[in-house]
């Protein structure tokens, strides 16, 4: 921080005088990766100037820092505006964010309470060794210290073990309790051998058990099925773990919690056949009913049952009409498994006419223009209410009409489909997404990542479709270059 920024003036000269005193460490992007490898554990806040969480937060920030700086404990601030680059090699898309780090692959978000108090006794937690050591007389207490909890039994030489179940506790340290016993009695007692780790929970059966070779891979899918509630509750804070999970996610949707008690005790055996292949989970309907519509359901007919098949992207709706007995559900949960049911599909109409260069695409014509084998296509998956989307239309209308006009127009083609309105078999994470198809080799589609002009777009279909096909852009106009810009900027730097 020293001379760096005197040329700032007064403004800089207060600066430096209050991080001379300051226990929080300011980094720019060339400090940045020094510090935090030279740091077993840090805290850093990106933070803006102007925002007033962050304002609210520094001195709680400060008082932490200084708390935390006998235990070895760094504290450290970016300033988002000064180093906009490195805030955004860090993803930071709102202020303050806060990160833990033990150096600079091991990154977790933080997640305590914004207050001096429990900044300090969440840092002092995370210094801790992530797997306790138990013996006979702790064991107990700590298997039901947290909702879920992991203890491992493994011999006291058993390096390999121990080292596995330890990567994976620094891994999963946020979300789970570990532990660690040696003694074989315990174990004897527990009815585990050497070694084994036994999953405790506040619910279900409470109890899993893990025998198998210690693979870290292994260990973390076995937990995150065995932590998972057999019915379990979609909400804000679950989806993205039920969106991950690797499995269809069944709903129910009720609108009372009684409702949603009721269902989740009678569908309940359903979802025990089904452990570890179709996860289970109650939802609020009143508050989330909306979201019923995603899944092909109409959103005013509580409860409702339907599966989301998310690998796939595949929506099995239960009819709505009728009642959500066990028997019925269960028949319908196995017919699903065995692949008998077809998956509901959501689609606009199929075009009457095709009036733009743009070849607009719907859920019943997707496979015969995008899958068909004979051409090269290109497909934008957008939304209505996208802006990128719409500022995006007027050129891809334009390159879509280069190749109608040429010696390829039965071999390319440019399409376009309404990914919200039309159920599409791709994992489309957002708007635009842009893709080609290539003929011959429709498996295996690729992502555009390039700049959104009609010259790279021409550039990107040549590189990958079949056909290297390649039409003339006409010339664009010549850019204005942006030097005089940049130096307006270093100017104003300098200041
Ligand atoms: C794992 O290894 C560490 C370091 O050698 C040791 O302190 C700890 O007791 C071991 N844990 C178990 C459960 O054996």
């Amino acid at each position: 921080m020293h001379h760096k920024r005197l040329a700032f003036g007064l403004m800089g000269a207060m600066a430096a005088v209050a991080t001379a005193e300051s226990d929080v460490t300011q980094l720019t992007g060339e400090t940045f990766n020094d510090f935090i490898k030279g740091n077993d554990l840090v805290l850093a806040e990106f933070f803006a100037p102007w925002c007033g969480h962050c304002k609210a937060l520094a001195p709680e920030y400060e008082e932490a820092a200084t708390t935390l700086k006998e235990k070895n404990i760094k504290l450290a601030k970016i300033d988002c505006v000064d180093e906009a680059e490195l805030c955004k090699e860090h993803g930071i898309e709102g202020y303050p964010t806060l990160k833990v780090f033990r150096g600079l692959e091991q990154v977790s978000p933080y997640t305590g309470q914004r207050k001096a108090g429990g900044i300090t006794s969440y840092m002092v937690k995370q210094s801790l060794p992530a797997v306790s050591v138990l013996t006979k007389d702790t064991v107990e207490d700590f298997k039901t210290a947290d909702k879920v909890v992991l203890v491992a039994y493994i011999a006291a030489d058993d390096k390999a073990s121990n080292e596995t179940f330890t990567s994976v506790a620094d891994e999963l340290r946020d979300t789970y309790l570990f532990g660690g016993v040696n003694d074989a009695a315990v174990a004897e007692a527990e009815g585990v051998k050497f070694p084994s780790i036994v999953l405790y929970k506040s619910f279900d059966e409470g109890k899993n058990v893990f025998a198998e070779k210690f693979d870290a891979e292994a260990i973390k899918s076995f937990a995150s099925v065995a932590a998972t509630p057999l019915v379990g509750e979609v909400g804000p804070e679950t989806y993205a773990g039920y969106m991950s999970a690797g499995i269809p996610l069944a709903y129910i949707f009720a609108e009372t919690p009684e409702e949603r008690e009721e269902l989740s005790k009678s569908l309940k055996p359903i979802a025990e056949k089904y452990k570890g292949k179709i996860n289970f989970a109650t939802i609020d309907a009143s508050s989330f009913g909306s979201h019923a519509g995603n899944i092909n359901l109409k959103t005013d007919k509580f409860p409702a049952f339907a599966i989301h098949d998310i690998e796939k992207n595949q929506k099995f709706p239960f009819d709505q009409e009728k009642e959500l007995k066990e028997k019925d559900v269960a028949k319908f949960v196995d017919n699903f498994a065995a692949g008998k049911i077809e998956p509901s599909i959501k689609s606009e109409p199929i075009p009457e006419t095709q009036d733009d260069a743009v070849y607009t695409v719907v859920a019943h014509t997707y496979n015969d223009i995008v899958l068909d084998d004979s051409k090269d296509v290109l497909v934008e998956f957008y939304a209505p209410w996208c802006g990128h989307c719409k500022a995006l239309a007027p050129k891809y209308e334009e390159l879509a009409s280069l190749y109608v006009n040429s010696e390829f127009k039965d071999k390319i083609v440019i399409a376009k489909v309404d990914a919200t309105n039309n159920d599409v078999p791709d994992e489309i994470q957002g708007f635009p997404t842009i893709k080609l198809y290539p003929a011959g080799d429709k498996k295996n589609p690729v992502t555009y990542s390039g700049a959104r002009t009609v010259e790279d777009f021409v550039k990107f279909i040549e590189e990958n479709g079949k056909y290297k096909a390649t039409v003339k852009v006409p010339e664009p106009p010549v850019e204005e270059t942006t030097s005089e810009e940049k130096k307006a900027e270093d100017e104003h730097d300098e200041l």
